[in-house]
């Protein structure tokens, strides 16, 4: 019973789409869904109709994608995502309204936390506003679709959003038994540093919050699992290992390689990190 992870399936587009179909059953294992499955309610039914069937649990949190509400006349803001918790529930999807669960599977225990903290700007050069980083950001052509179709709704910012989130959130995890370590989930990034975006390195505006910087260490981290970036990566911070689990728009993965390659184990996963005379050696 192993815990696995992948985000930003994007199925809006037709290679994805097929990739999904192509994802191996392992009914015994759980399947963490990090957001940007695609952009509509009937994205999200499409995913857990195909992998629900084929994994024990899935766990989903929004992304920014599953958020944008272009349809005039329809739910927007909280009121939108609460819509698609409900669709989760459903399907019996754990998200992170629901209580935090003890993983007993291998690697185990450890508490899976789905989180929904949004961003607020914060990743941005010191010394400026949030103004200042969004002329910046459009400096380079960098502009969010976020901006247009995210609405905060009922609260007056994204950012405002963010706080409430990150309040909700740390009034539950101060409620957990921290003897065990906590698997964080969220689609977002909880370290600047770890914001790396080599081609639009200005779109880190739009990834996280500088509030959630140590929160590895303050909620007893032993994993740390986001997407949004499209950046596949591995991390080690302080002990604490750093997954980035997207698949991406069909230009960010290889198609030929199989989808299955792509499903990130998170437990038991690696132990630890040595360091070796070239560089990091994996040790099972
Ligand atoms: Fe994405
Ligand atoms: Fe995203």
């Amino acid at each position: 019973m192993k815990l696995l992870a992948i985000s930003d399936l994007h199925v809006r587009h037709k290679s994805n789409r097929q990739a999904l179909l192509e994802v191996s059953a392992r009914p015994d294992d759980w399947l963490i869904l990090c957001g940007d499955l695609g952009e509509s309610p009937d994205h999200l039914r499409l995913v857990f109709e195909t992998l629900g069937p084929r994994f024990a649990r899935l766990i989903w949190v929004p992304g920014n994608h599953e958020l944008w509400s272009r349809a005039s006349g329809g739910a927007r803001g909280v009121d939108h995502y609460l819509q698609l918790v409900e669709l989760c529930r459903s399907y019996q999807v754990l998200t992170p309204e629901d209580p935090y669960v003890l993983w007993q599977g291998e690697g185990g225990p450890a508490w899976l936390v789905p989180l929904f903290l949004l961003y607020d700007y914060s990743f941005r050069p010191a010394g400026m506003n949030k103004q200042e980083g969004l002329a910046w950001a459009a400096e380079a052509g960098i502009m969010c679709t976020d901006e247009f179709y995210l609405h905060p709704h009922p609260y007056p910012s994204r950012e405002d959003w963010c706080q409430a989130r990150l309040a909700l959130s740390e009034e539950r995890l101060s409620e957990l038994d921290l003897s065990y370590p906590t698997i964080l989930i969220n689609h977002f990034q909880l370290r600047f540093e770890l914001a790396r975006l080599p081609r639009v390195p200005r779109f880190c505006l739009w990834c996280g919050t500088t509030r959630t910087e140590d929160w590895h260490q303050r909620w007893n981290a032993k994993v740390v699992v986001s997407g949004h970036l499209h950046m596949r990566s591995t991390d080690w911070r302080d002990g604490t290992r750093f997954e980035e689990v997207a698949l991406g728009y069909p230009r960010d993965w290889q198609q030929s390689r199989g989808i299955d390659g792509y499903l990130r184990e998170i437990l038991p996963g690696p132990q630890q990190q040595l360091q070796g005379r070239h560089g990091p050696v994996w040790h099972r």
